[in-house]
């Protein structure tokens, strides 16, 4: 990534990472406790399952709503522990269906072969549809019918699945930078608040401190999407673990190919000071929202 689209925000000091490192391996081990066995029965299903999620990431949705959690006063593992997996297990089923041939048609995810590459297309299928079943049946364990409404509305029609359909409908297309807007936001910016909302839910959060981390978990979504199409332009296949050129070769609609590169670093910077900023209006608690909207700025992958 060129260090340049750093110098755009006014936030580009270095962060230090250990804490975001640490609760990634939590929620590793997390994932690996819920996961059905590969032994057990069927098994290439859930060895396919195995194969996605634990093939690695950066577990930014877990570590958001854990981290809401926390800050919001919540310390009950059996509540949270569940509901972080269930949003890394719907975030999986989505990129293995994003990958397929008949979406973006991409063979390297997570630094392996996409999951129909490595299994076939039917396992992958099944795969994403089992992952989708399972992120329910976990969020379910909260106990709180609220937080699983959330979850299923971030993810639905009105949310990441509409902008999943947007994006291909865009294809190929001159796009305005509102459908740009419409299609980040919805295909990656709803879930991405709806896991500090559920966090923050879980813990009893007061309906205003709801209202600004909405804006919070807004700005970063979209800012993330941004900086997604800006790696698949000029990030290194080796840090990623994903393809570039991606988006180029697909006729993508991305923020860059509508206002250009140097607009689209800007306002990914300024994206990212706002959340910053709101981040700051909840004093210590809002310690780790400004780290991680530091990281998504500065991510290379
Ligand atoms: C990639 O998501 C797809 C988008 C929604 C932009 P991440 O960048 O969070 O991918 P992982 O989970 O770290 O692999
Ligand atoms: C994916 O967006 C969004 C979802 C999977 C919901 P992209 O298609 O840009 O993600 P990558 O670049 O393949 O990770
Ligand atoms: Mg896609
Ligand atoms: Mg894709
Ligand atoms: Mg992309």
């Amino acid at each position: 990534m060129n260090p340049e689209r750093l110098k755009m925000s006014a936030e580009s000091l270095p962060i230090d990472i250990s804490f975001l490192e640490k609760k990634r391996h939590e929620v590793d081990k997390l994932l690996d406790k819920y996961l059905p066995s590969a032994e057990a029965y069927p098994d290439r299903l859930h060895k396919a399952m195995r194969y996605s999620v634990l093939a690695g990431g950066k577990r930014v949705r877990p570590i958001l709503a854990m981290t809401a959690y926390e800050a919001f006063g919540g310390n009950d593992p059996q509540i949270i522990n569940p509901v972080a997996c269930a949003l890394e297990f719907v975030h999986t089923y989505s990129l293995i269906h994003d990958d397929l041939p008949c979406m973006d048609d991409d063979d390297l995810r997570r630094g392996q072969p996409t999951l129909h590459r490595r299994f076939d297309e039917a396992t992958a299928v099944l795969a994403g549809d089992a992952l989708h079943v399972l992120a329910f049946q976990m969020a379910a364990r909260s106990g709180s019918t609220r937080v699983v409404q959330e979850l299923a509305e971030a993810i639905g029609t009105y949310g990441m699945l509409g902008g999943q359909m947007a994006d291909v409908e865009a294809e190929g297309k001159h796009n305005t930078l509102e459908q740009i807007q419409f299609i980040h936001t919805h295909k990656t910016g709803a879930l991405i608040k709806a896991s500090i909302r559920m966090g923050a839910i879980l813990a009893g959060v007061d309906e205003g401190s709801l209202r600004k981390l909405s804006h919070y978990g807004e700005k970063i979504g979209l800012a993330f999407q941004i900086i997604d199409d800006l790696l698949d332009i000029q990030g290194e296949v080796r840090k990623m673990g994903k393809p570039s050129g991606s988006d180029c070769r697909n006729q993508k609609a991305t923020y860059p190919g509508t206002v250009g590169l140097e607009r689209a670093r800007k306002d990914a910077g300024q994206l990212i000071d706002e959340a910053i900023m709101i981040s700051r209006e909840f004093n210590a608690k809002g310690e780790y929202f400004a780290l991680i909207a530091r990281f998504v700025g500065q991510r290379e992958n």
